[in-house]
């Protein structure tokens, strides 16, 4: 293994997602229409399934797939969708689920994105944030960790589509990946 060390362990990940559930189910307890859940792939789709499970209103799950950095660096902001969402999002409450918020170039886009949608309201989860890497201001709304800015895998976060189903979270050793 290349892995550096252990950042996340299993049982603090399962801790603040129970967490972030009870915040969120508290905080759409008097929703009306089901809340659209839009898992951002492949990053979150771990993170989405173990959060959903712990929610306790009404929600649907929808998926979307958008490429972050291209070819380009990261700092260019080029954000392209792959495969879009399904669910009709006019009028409706809608999560985007997220893995990281790095530049914040993503979330930012899928935010306007989603809005342009006439959406009632559009809110964010993310598992985690490097803080120190972010270009502008992006609100999110639900932070699971805040992390040091190195490359981070698993519990869905990869590198080059791997490592993504150790169920923690680990620093990749720079050296030898
Ligand atoms: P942003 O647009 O720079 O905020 O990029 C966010 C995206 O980059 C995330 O959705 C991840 O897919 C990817 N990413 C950023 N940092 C990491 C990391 O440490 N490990 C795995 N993926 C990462
Ligand atoms: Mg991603």
């Amino acid at each position: 293994m290349k892995i550096k060390n252990t950042i996340i362990d299993s049982q603090r990940i399962e801790q603040r997602v129970k967490e972030l559930a009870a915040q969120i189910s508290e905080d759409y307890k008097d929703i009306r229409e089901p809340l659209i859940i839009v898992g951002i792939l492949k990053g979150s789709f771990i993170f989405m399934a173990d959060l959903c499970r712990y929610l306790t209103m009404p929600h649907v799950g929808d998926l979307m797939s958008v490429s972050s950095y291209g070819n380009a660096s990261k700092r260019s902001g080029n954000v392209r969708i792959i495969m879009d969402a399904r669910e009709n999002q006019e009028g409706r409450d809608v999560l985007i689920v997220e893995d990281i918020l790095d530049s914040g170039h993503t979330l930012d886009y899928l935010i306007k994105n989603f809005k342009s949608r006439y959406t009632k309201s559009v809110k964010t989860v993310v598992l985690a944030r490097k803080p120190n890497e972010l270009a502008f201001p992006v609100e999110i709304d639900y932070v699971g960790f805040d992390i040091p800015s190195v490359w981070v895998v698993g519990y869905g976060l990869d590198y080059a589509e791997r490592y993504r189903t150790l169920p923690y979270i680990a620093e990749l050793d720079p050296e030898e990946r």
